[in-house]
């Protein structure tokens, strides 16, 4: 078998000729990365193992485990498990009159932390049988998609974020119509736990792709603030627009999991976000992490070190 990569609509690679009962060779693992790259979002179909899994996720860098703790497995901290089911903490929305669960608006992961993480691997073990689609936007071609005057505009710019869990409490580039129907007291004391142990974090709104050189629109609409330095309205203002201009769903790939996918993204790339399941409906998947090797974050606190490492992990 060799290994293809092919493009797919809006962006973002399918990969097929992937053999999962042997080692990678070197070749097969420089292939598999280039389609992350050069996609933002690799597709994977029919990765049988936990094993598999890992091994795949190590084609694209170190993993780490998940910054949230009591999300990883005892067995194993580098997987984490994303199940929707009876045991899962109550935290319903309704969205465009839709109840759902596991819904998260459009971000990029540990956009509250300082040191982001590269990227992730998720692969499905019980698709839904009702919605549960993950969406991608490349952050790429939105900053391409820019008036020039814009792109002048927001260069060197910076953005404040700070942890914002409460998804009907997010501002910018979130559905109007998003309400909160029930959260259980777990959920709210995670929340409130994640908002007081993550400080406010400040990271470029501009970056550029080392890998491509291409400039992204490093914007997470989830757990952005304010720009920094600037005054409220004007940052308000700024923040809706380019939000909006973000999360345009015309330009937007939406997964719809078959069992043993794994979808990659590339964090630096792409945002994505989780279509949720109604309530009652059982989804269970498991995600891998991606060490980053990002130096452009730090504390909006300036007594604050990287170093501190200020909740890495969190239980
Ligand atoms: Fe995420």
């Amino acid at each position: 078998m060799r290994i293809e990569a092919k493009p797919i609509e809006p962006f973002g690679r399918e990969v097929s000729g992937v053999d999962f009962t042997r080692p990678f060779t070197a070749e097969e693992k420089a292939a598999i990365r280039a389609a992350w790259v050069e996609g933002g979002i690799a597709i994977f179909r029919d990765c049988p193992s936990e094993d598999a899994h890992l091994a795949l996720s190590r084609c694209f860098g170190e993993p780490e485990p998940s910054a949230t703790k009591k999300l990883n497995l005892d067995r194993n901290p580098y997987i984490m498990a994303l199940d929707q089911d009876e045991k899962t903490p109550v935290n319903i929305y309704e969205v465009d009159g839709e109840r759902r669960t596991g819904w998260l608006g459009w971000h990029w992961d540990q956009a509250f932390m300082p040191e982001i993480v590269r990227g992730a691997a998720l692969r499905m073990l019980v698709p839904a049988r009702v919605a549960g689609e993950t969406g991608f936007i490349h952050a790429g071609d939105a900053y391409d998609r820019l008036p020039q005057s814009t792109k002048e505009r927001i260069e060197g710019l910076e953005v404040v974020y700070h942890f914002n869990g409460a998804q009907e409490q997010n501002r910018f580039g979130f559905p109007k119509s998003l309400r909160l129907v029930e959260r259980d007291a777990e959920q709210a004391a995670s929340i409130e736990k994640y908002t007081r142990e993550f400080p406010p974090v400040v990271h470029p709104l501009v970056i550029t792709q080392p890998e491509s050189g291409r400039r992204l629109l490093k914007l997470s609409p989830m757990h952005a603030r304010s720009i920094l330095g600037m005054a409220q309205a004007e940052s308000d203002a700024l923040l809706h627009m380019l939000a909006e201009h973000l999360v345009d769903r015309r330009y937007a790939y939406f997964h719809s999991w078959r069992e043993n996918d794994v979808v990659v993204w590339d964090n630096w790339s792409v945002i994505h976000c989780a279509n949720g399941v109604p309530p009652g409906v059982i989804r269970r998947a498991q995600r891998t992490t991606i060490l980053g090797d990002y130096k452009l974050g730090r504390y909006l606190d300036p007594a604050k070190r990287l170093s501190d490492h200020a909740a890495r992990l969190v239980d």
